[in-house]
């Protein structure tokens, strides 16, 4: 088959993708699951600056010796799984490689790794994928496109002052090793539920088109691993052959970020966003969200049909930062006693409304009051709510009819995130 035959076919197969029973599956168990922890760490960590430092100056021969004084001696990957787990999150997605191209498992594609680049010398990727094995979270890996390392990557926007050779870019090699690394994560550390990817953007397309050859990248994860998803922080609308679509910083629909121009797909929808202000630990940005904020933000996007990756920086030792363990203990709580209420719910049938949202499940439909203006709210015509009662003691809620609408009168009730009235439609 000549080499243009061949394309196309391949991008043929890519368009025409439809999810094999094995994704539809782990799809099914992602929507259901709602929410996950995100971790950025790496040696990026030891900056304290977050994870594109690299990106701000340093050149990277200069960067890549930090990996030898990298020991986090208090990583434990059983108390971030407990932790994580006690907060009602069901998956982690962990940055395996970031921009700055270091691998936190012993790969064997090159020596700027976890296991041969520093002292600890441990492959902490195994130890958690095992530990998420034996506490039953579900594991997703992030993956970096783009390297502000390698000669071998075509340089892109980004990462333009680390001091690669741009006359020693080789696609066919940079992506001969990218598919090698995958074709390891996906072999030696178990289910792995999906592949985050990010970095796409660091070729403007409009300006410069670039083949990242996806297709063929996909194919090759769906053929390692049947049940993995392919996800991607493109901020576009999804590719063929991607199973879940991510907003960045933003519940879809909203774009105040910046990064969330696309349409909402009919995909699983996951929406990625920081407790404090950076993804990777920074020793500046102690300015932590409050619980309440997280726990409506998830709230929210699971009336949006929406699962919440919320993100940790865990710090240069491997431990969590405290504020961070205090919040998931916290939304830990919260989701003791409300987790019906949101997993394995569909979103609300209306738009989200002044006071709060709703999510449903078969005929129970529950209404999340969080910030109404009154002792009363009012919900749209479009459903039919037969009786409605507190979702926590069952007493009888009163209701009420305003035209189309329904009037729910307000108990009193304790200050919350959010108060529950569950209703029979
Ligand atoms: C952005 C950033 C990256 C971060 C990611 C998380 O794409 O480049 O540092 O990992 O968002 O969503």
């Amino acid at each position: 088959m000549s080499l243009a035959l061949c394309c196309a076919a391949l991008s043929a197969s890519a368009s025409n993708y439809t999810p094999s029973p094995e994704v539809i599956q782990s799809q099914k168990q992602f929507s259901d699951d709602r929410f996950g922890i995100f971790i950025h760490w790496g040696i990026y960590s030891m900056f304290g600056q977050g994870e594109w430092y690299l990106n701000y100056g340093p050149q990277a021969e200069e960067y890549k010796k930090a990996a030898k004084g990298f020991y986090p001696a208090e990583f434990n990957a059983a108390e971030w799984v407990s932790a994580i787990k006690n907060a009602g999150a069901k998956y982690i997605c962990i940055t395996t490689r970031h921009h700055d191209g270091f691998s936190m498992w012993n790969t064997a594609e090159s020596d700027y790794d976890i296991v041969d680049g520093t002292p600890f010398g441990r492959d902490i990727l195994k130890e958690l994928s095992e530990e998420c094995l034996r506490q039953g979270i579900a594991l997703h890996l992030y993956y970096s496109h783009l390297d502000w390392v390698r000669d071998d990557y075509p340089q892109g926007r980004t990462g333009k002052t680390t001091g690669r050779d741009p006359g020693k870019a080789d696609w066919d090699s940079y992506f001969g090793f990218m598919n090698r690394q995958l074709t390891e994560l996906l072999t030696g550390y178990g289910p792995i539920r999906a592949i985050w990817f990010d970095g796409w953007w660091d070729h403007d397309e409009d300006k410069t088109p670039f083949n990242w050859h996806l297709d063929e990248q996909y194919e090759l994860i769906h053929k390692l691993q049947p049940s993995c998803m392919v996800a991607n922080n493109h901020h576009q609308n999804p590719f063929p052959g991607e199973d879940i679509q991510i907003f960045e910083r933003d519940l879809p629909g909203e774009n105040t970020a910046g990064y969330s121009f696309q349409d909402i797909s009919r995909l699983p929808l996951e929406t990625c966003n920081t407790m404090n202000g950076m993804w990777g630990y920074k020793i500046l940005d102690q300015n932590y969200k409050d619980p309440e904020t997280l726990i409506r933000y998830l709230v929210k996007a699971a009336g949006l049909g929406t699962n919440l990756l919320l993100n940790i920086g865990p710090q240069p030792s491997g431990a969590l930062p405290a504020a961070a363990l205090e919040r998931l203990a916290e939304i830990g709580k919260w989701m003791k006693e409300n987790g019906e209420t949101i997993y394995e719910t569909e979103g609300s049938p209306f738009a989200a409304q002044s006071w709060g949202t709703s999510t449903r499940k078969g005929n129970r439909l529950f209404l999340h009051v969080m910030t109404p203006e009154n002792n009363a709210i009012l919900v749209p015509g479009n459903v039919n709510i037969k009786k409605a009662f507190e979702f926590r003691s069952g007493k009888k809620v009163r209701l009420t009819k305003a035209g189309d609408c329904t009037v729910v009168h307000l108990p009193e009730h304790e200050s919350t995130p959010d108060f529950i009235i569950e209703c029979e439609i």
